[in-house]
Parts: structure tokens; C-alpha cells; sequence
């Protein structure tokens, strides 16, 4: 494994720094966060030299001269504050952040609000983020994005520094790809995140849940723990985040900690101590963990007064309805049990609502019998792995949910499912009973765990890999440029279509290069972007635009049918003539179509989520919503099927990007290509398209036509571009040098009338 350099400066970003600022009785005070993330680095920061950007808390409260203070204060920990307002706090932060994201991701749909607020200003803060990148950057530097308030920040910053090593990892779940799916958002955030090199998550379902999100909601290519995107090839992978395994340990052994143990102990009596640690958070599993408690002791009257809970529960996102309402239904609770269960001198649940520093936190874990850690859903809970640290002494039972990302490391702590109850009441009671071998073998076992994949571990893993992704990506752009077709700037395609100035026919194909792969066809309506990008080159003197797609008519016709411009369907089949608005067609024989569209009409109802399109002389099978494997292999086996049962007929069987198609072999693009060409010789025919049915144009056009391949892999094409992006870039380029270009004769449109040469 690579060694990350020692010139090579990390930048760290997250949301939250790991110090935040309050003001108390008028005094600034700069405190450590709470929170995994936070808590998690601190330690690896301090060792490493890196630059930590993020937000520090409320500064619209402080005063210049306290700004002025923390700014000092920030500079000397390395820390670079985004100072953001009350208000981009409130959309960005507690809005879409917490509000949006935080539930969906824990697969609390239910608290997803009605009415969503915050995505504009999360794009803004993401991009205030992207641009402290940019402006702390230094050549070399790796940079490392964290966390789900900050998604979009990769792409944004891959914009501005192209070659970047750029790494990203998410700290909570990532949900199935039946979940996310219900965000609005989940282009844009999936698009953002694969702006990075690398993309890490806690565990291995959390990479397969974000690689058929890619799959199906961006159309990409998803093999082997990689995702293809726009001519880039991201890593996506899992890197179990640990904690600074040597601070608990020594911490627990400190003479002021094993004190405070020791006063926990005395104080609960003779009984036994269950202590739970988090944020107040509705994730947590806070009132079904106490409603199980009460349930013990409701069940077992003997452990009544011989067993105590302790809860603390950092307070969180205050100003989050959410979280206010929780705030109250957890408080409600304790004072309910309390109140049933308290006897003089002995109060079940010991509560405390504050945040507490990590000695006190070490003091607890160390006086526990049971550590009572049931998340409805964590990314990983680090509370589970400090509790472990804090055991220098080998004893204690840790019951941790299944549904928190520690649990696939955890193996040897009890494992239970937190909603649950009656599992969870046995869990215990079998815990307050485990004997003592098996308590240290287990507590050995997960020890050994925790120290050899600690923080600075993990951090090392994640940074070698990001190093090794970064000059794997070098390598790439050194073997692009060497390659026989290298990948051009929107700008060259500019240069090479305006080479002289004669008249230009354009000839584009639609999906995959005007507009993104989408997850089903009927998703891909164009965006008022590209409207007006055709619109404003159809009207340009000299200048004929044609689009060509194997969509049918009434797909075109409904999205396109309004421009100027000539239309291609079904491959070339069918063509509209761009005075007249007439639609003619070709002759083809489909003798086979029938029986092509019975195989295809049982492999869409065979295999769930796919689509079928049917057309007037040709059928496609999508399978963009499939997982990627099935998909995979069910389109090679129907290629086969359709191969061996139409043989001998005029069909031909195409496999495109996520499509499998049947068409007659007769009609294809390149006699559009060809007609085009022919019906004004004078014209430069540019052709661009990102398929294997593109091919045929490209071969098909004349010597001095500029064909543009888009997206990487052969090609017969001159030039390449790598995404629709880089189209639009070049249309909108294209048509702005048009405009300022000085004509000296309008040419006309008289090529409108044959463009459909072989049509009747
Ligand atoms: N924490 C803290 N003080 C508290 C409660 C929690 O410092 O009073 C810390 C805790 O030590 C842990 C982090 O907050 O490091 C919680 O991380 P975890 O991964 O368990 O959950 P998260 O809060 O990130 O969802
Ligand atoms: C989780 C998130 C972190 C966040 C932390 C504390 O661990 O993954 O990104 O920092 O909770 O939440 P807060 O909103 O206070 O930063």
C-alpha cells in the first residue's frame, strides 16, 4: 500500500468542526463537539498537520472583538471556520440536512416533511464549502469531504480543480436503493458524491445499496467496487471507521476515572450499572431501549432495586422540531418509570440531558456491567467500540443492535434487534447472568478488535487508497492523451467544426449526449437547457440542427416537435422534414417483429424492473432499474435467445448501454449520416453520439465530417467528448462563436428537402 507522503497536506472537510462556539454569560467559550465524526478525527488531526475546514457553530451571536478571538483561536488548531448565517443555518443545516437527509438515510421516511425546504440553500453552502477548498488548495494536497450535509461539495470542486485528489466518505447508512430513491434530490446528490476519486462507507452493504443507486438512477456502469461516470472511474468502497483506541484505554486506567468508576459503583449500591451514550437523536432507540428496561423490571420484579440505568443523552440539533418533540417524549418516559419503579434512595434510570467531556464518558463505560447500545439505525456507533476501549480490565457485556454499522465488526457482542423489545428485555436478563469467562472472552475478542482498527488505521486505509486512486486516475489521463483517439475540450470540437466557414449540418443523437442516461426512458424529457441551446443554433444562419435517436416518433415529436430542427426516429425509420414537418419513412421488412416482441414481452415480465419499449419496426428491452448483476446477466442471456431464434431473418440484436434492441439490419443511422451529407455537399456534417448505434454514423459520414464519440471506450469517431456535459458545453461554445462570426451569405436550407434521401 502506498505511503501518503509527507508533503502531501490533507484537507479535511466536514459540516462540524471539531470544536464548536457558544457564548455563556456573555463569555466565548470553545468547547469539543459531540458527534462521531467530531469526536472520531480530533485525535488524527491533531497528529497529522492536516487543515480542517468546517463550520464552528453559532458566530452570528458573537460580538467582532469574540469573532475576532475565535478566529485566533480556530487558526491555532489548524481549523478554517465557514462562518455561515442564522438563516443558511437554518435551511442548509437543520432544513435539508437533518431535516431531509438525516431521517431518509436512517430510513425514517415518516419524518420526511411534507414540504421539503433548504435544497437551494444547501447547494449554496456546499458550494461556500467547494470554494474554501479551492482557496485553501496547494498543489499535491489530498482532500477529503465528509459526510451527507456535504454531498454535493466533490463534484464542485472537481469542476474547479479537474486533476484534485478528492475523497469522500459518508458516516451514516446508505440507505437501499428502494429508499433513496424517494428523494427528489438523488441525481444531483449521487452526481455530487461521485465527484470524489473514492467513496468509502462503514460497511459492505452500504457500498452495494450506493453502487445499484448508481446503477439505476445515473444509468452508470458498476463493477467490481467501481462506478463509470463521464469518463471517470470512481472507487467505491468500505472503510470501517475506529476511534482512538489508546485514548480510552489509558483514559480508563487514569486514577481520576477509576475514582469517578468507583463512585458510580458505590452510588448505584449493590445494583448493577446498564449505561447507554448518545446524542439525542431519534435514530438512537432511545423510548423502545427504556420501554425494554421498564419491561425487565416489570417481568423480573426481583431485579428491582438491583438494577440502575444510566442514559446520557448529549443534546442535539435544538432548534430541529424533530428534536424538540423527541426531547419530550424521552423525558416523558424516564419520568414515567421513574415514577413507577423509584424507591427511596434508588431511582432506576439515572438521566443525563448534557453533554459530557470524554473522562467522564471513559468513567462511565469502565463502571458498567452492560452497555446498552440499540440504534434503530447508526452508519457505525462509535459509543459501542469506546465502551470496548474503556475495558483495560477485560470485563463487561456490550448488547449492540444489528442495525448499527459496529455490528459487522462486533461480532462477539450480543447482537439484538431493537425493535424488539421482548429480544431485547432477554438480552439483558441473559447479560446480568453471563458468566464471567465468557464475558472476557468475548470483551478479548472485540478489544483486539477496536485497538488494531483504530481511528489512525482507518484514516491511513482511506488516505493510501484515495493516493492510489489519484495516480491510477494520472495514469489514465497519461494513457488517454497517448491513445489513438484522446478525449477532447469542448473548445477543440469548436476549433475543428469552424475550421473554414462553410455551412454546418448538425446531426445529434438524443439520450446519452444531449441529455444524461436516465433510469427509464420515459424520465428523459429535455431540460430547458438544451431546448434553448437547439433552438438558438437552428436559428443561426448556415445552420441546420437534426437530431437523431432510436426513440419513436411521439417521443421526439412530444419533446422536440416544437423546434426548427429535423427529426430522426427509430434509428433512421422514420425522418420529419424540416420545412414541410411531414414525416416519411424507409422500407423495412419485419417479418420477425412478432416473435421479437413475445421474447422480449416474457424477459421484461421475468425480470423485475425492467421496461419494455415498443416501437413501430423495432422493440428494446431497458434494464437501467435492474441490479446491476441481474441486469447483466439476464441482457447477455436474451442477446443469446434473440440471437438464436431470429437468425436467418432480417433482424438485427444490439446490445447498447443498458439496452438490448431489435431492429431490422437494413436501417441504421449512418443512412441518415449518409443522406444528409449528400443532399448539401457544402455543408461540414458534424455528428456526435455516445452509442454503438452511433457507430454507424460515424462511419457512414464523409471524409472531412467531424464525428464526436461521446464517453470513453473505441470508437470510430475522430474526437471525443466525455459526457453530455461536455455536448452542451460544446453546443452552447458552438453557437456563441456562430453568433459573433460574420456572415458574408446565407446559404439557405436547401438541403431540407432530401434530407431524407432514401424515403419515400
Ligand atoms: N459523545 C460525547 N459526549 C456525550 C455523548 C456522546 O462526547 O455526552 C460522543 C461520544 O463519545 C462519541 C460520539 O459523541 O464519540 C457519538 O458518536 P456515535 O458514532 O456513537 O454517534 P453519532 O453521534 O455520531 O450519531
Ligand atoms: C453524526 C453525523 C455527523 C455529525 C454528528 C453530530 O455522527 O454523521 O456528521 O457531526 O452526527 O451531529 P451534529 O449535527 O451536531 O454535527
Amino acid at each position: 500500500m502506498p505511503d501518503v507522503s509527507p508533503s502531501q497536506r490533507v484537507l479535511l472537510v466536514s459540516n462540524r468542526l471539531p470544536v464548536s462556539v457558544r457564548i455563556e454569560q456573555g463569555r466565548l467559550v470553545v468547547e469539543r463537539s459531540a458527534g462521531g465524526l467530531a469526536t472520531g478525527f480530533s485525535g488524527y488531526h491533531s497528529r497529522s498537520g492536516s487543515v480542517w475546514i468546517g463550520w464552528p457553530g453559532e458566530t452570528w451571536r458573537l460580538n467582532p472583538e469574540q469573532l475576532g478571538d475565535m478566529r485566533a483561536q480556530l487558526a491555532d488548531l489548524r481549523a478554517v471556520p465557514i462562518e455561515l448565517t442564522a438563516a443558511e443555518v437554518q435551511r442548509y443545516y437543520d432544513g435539508f440536512s437533518n431535516g431531509v437527509l438525516w431521517p431518509l438515510f436512517h430510513y425514517d421516511m415518516n419524518r420526511l416533511p411534507m414540504n421539503a425546504e433548504g435544497w437551494s440553500t444547501y447547494k449554496r453552502v456546499n458550494q461556500r464549502f467547494a470554494d474554501a477548498i479551492v482557496k485553501q488548495y496547494r498543489s499535491g494536497d489530498l482532500i477529503w469531504i465528509h459526510d451527507y450535509q456535504l454531498a454535493l461539495v466533490p463534484d464542485m470542486v472537481r469542476r474547479q480543480l479537474p486533476d484534485a485528489a478528492i475523497g469522500f466518505f459518508l458516516h451514516v447508512p446508505f440507505p437501499s436503493g428502494e429508499v433513496f430513491r424517494l428523494l427528489p434530490w438523488r441525481r444531483e446528490l449521487l452526481e455530487g458524491m461521485l465527484g470524489a476519486s473514492l467513496v468509502g462507507f462503514h460497511t459492505v452493504s452500504y457500498v452495494l445499496h450506493f453502487l445499484t443507486s448508481a446503477a439505476n438512477v445515473l444509468g452508470c456502469e458498476t463493477r467490481a467496487g467501481r462506478v463509470e461516470l463521464n469518463g471517470r472511474s470512481i472507487r467505491v468502497g468500505t472503510f470501517p471507521m475506529g476511534i482512538d483506541f489508546a485514548e480510552y484505554d489509558s483514559l480508563a486506567s487514569r486514577p481520576d476515572v477509576l475514582a469517578e468508576a468507583d463512585r458510580l459503583r458505590d452510588s448505584a449500591g449493590k445494583a448493577a450499572l446498564i449505561v447507554s451514550v448518545d446524542r439525542l437523536d431519534y435514530t438512537k432507540g432511545i423510548p423502545r431501549r427504556l420501554f425494554a428496561f421498564e419491561r425487565l423490571l416489570e417481568r423480573y420484579p426481583r431485579l428491582r432495586g438491583r438494577v440502575s440505568l444510566i442514559q446520557v443523552a448529549a443534546p442535539s440539533r435544538v432548534a430541529v422540531r424533530e428534536y424538540q418533540d423527541f426531547r419530550r417524549g424521552v423525558d416523558e418516559i424516564v419520568g414515567r418509570i421513574n415514577g413507577r419503579f423509584a424507591s427511596l434512595g434508588h431511582d432506576p434510570i439515572h438521566y443525563i440531558s448534557q453533554s459530557l467531556p470524554s473522562e467522564r464518558l471513559a468513567a462511565i463505560y469502565r463502571a458498567a456491567t452492560i452497555a446498552l447500545v440499540t440504534p434503530l439505525r447508526d452508519g457505525m456507533n462509535l459509543v459501542a467500540k469506546e465502551f470496548v476501549a474503556s475495558r483495560p480490565d477485560g470485563d463487561g457485556v456490550l448488547i449492540l443492535s444489528e442495525f448499527a454499522g459496529a455490528a459487522a465488526e462486533l461480532t462477539d457482542a450480543t447482537l439484538v434487534n431493537p425493535y424488539d423489545v421482548d429480544g431485547v428485555v432477554a438480552a439483558i436478563r441473559d447479560a446480568l447472568v453471563m458468566p464471567e469467562p465468557e464475558r472476557r472472552m468475548r470483551m478479548s475478542r472485540m478489544r483486539e478488535r477496536v485497538r488494531t482498527q483504530d481511528v489512525g488505521r482507518w484514516s491511513h486505509d482511506f488516505i493510501s487508497a484515495l493516493v492510489t486512486e489519484s495516480r491510477r486516475a494520472q495514469a489514465g489521463r497519461r494513457r488517454a492523451a497517448a491513445a489513438a483517439v484522446p478525449a477532447d475540450q469542448p473548445s477543440d470540437v469548436v476549433a475543428a467544426v469552424l475550421e473554414d466557414d462553410r455551412p454546418l449540418t448538425l446531426l445529434l443523437d438524443y439520450d446519452g449526449t444531449l441529455v444524461g442516461l436516465r433510469p427509464s426512458p420515459d424520465e428523459a424529457s429535455p431540460d430547458s437547457e438544451i431546448l434553448k441551446l437547439l433552438a438558438g443554433l437552428a436559428i443561426l444562419p448556415g445552420v441546420t440542427v437534426h437530431v437523431i435517436s432510436g426513440r419513436r416518433r411521439d417521443d421526439l415529436v412530444l419533446w422536440l416537435g416544437a423546434l426548427p430542427i429535423g427529426l430522426h426516429a427509430e434509428h433512421g425509420l422514420w425522418s420529419r422534414e424540416l420545412d414541410s414537418g411531414r414525416w416519411r419513412h424507409r422500407d423495412v421488412r419485419t417479418a420477425w417483429l412478432e416473435q421479437a416482441r413475445r421474447l422480449m414481452v416474457s424477459q421484461t415480465e421475468a425480470v423485475e424492473g425492467s421496461h419494455l419499449e415498443d416501437k413501430e419496426a423495432s422493440v428494446a428491452w431497458h434494464y437501467r432499474m435492474v441490479p446491476p448483476e441481474v441486469g447483466r446477466r439476464e441482457s447477455a442471456a436474451l442477446t443469446r435467445k434473440l440471437r438464436r431464434e431470429l437468425a436467418g431473418t432480417s433482424a438485427a440484436v444490439l446490445r447498447g448501454h443498458m439496452v438490448v434492441e431489435v431492429r431490422d439490419a437494413g436501417v441504421n443511422k449512418g443512412l441518415v449520416a449518409r443522406d444528409l451529407a449528400a443532399a448539401n455537399p457544402r455543408a461540414r456534417l458534424v455528428a456526435v453520439g455516445d452509442d454503438l448505434t452511433d457507430e454507424d454514423m460515424f462511419r457512414a459520414a464523409p471524409a472531412d465530417a467531424v464525428t464526436v464519440h461521446v464517453g470513453t471506450g473505441q470508437t470510430a469517431a475522430r474526437m471525443r467528448l466525455l459526457g453530455p456535459d461536455q455536448v452542451r458545453r460544446f453546443l452552447a461554445e458552438l453557437e456563441e462563436r456562430l453568433t459573433e462570426r460574420p456572415r458574408t451569405e446565407e446559404p439557405g436550407r436547401t438541403e431540407s428537402a432530401v434530407e431524407t434521401g432514401g424515403a419515400r
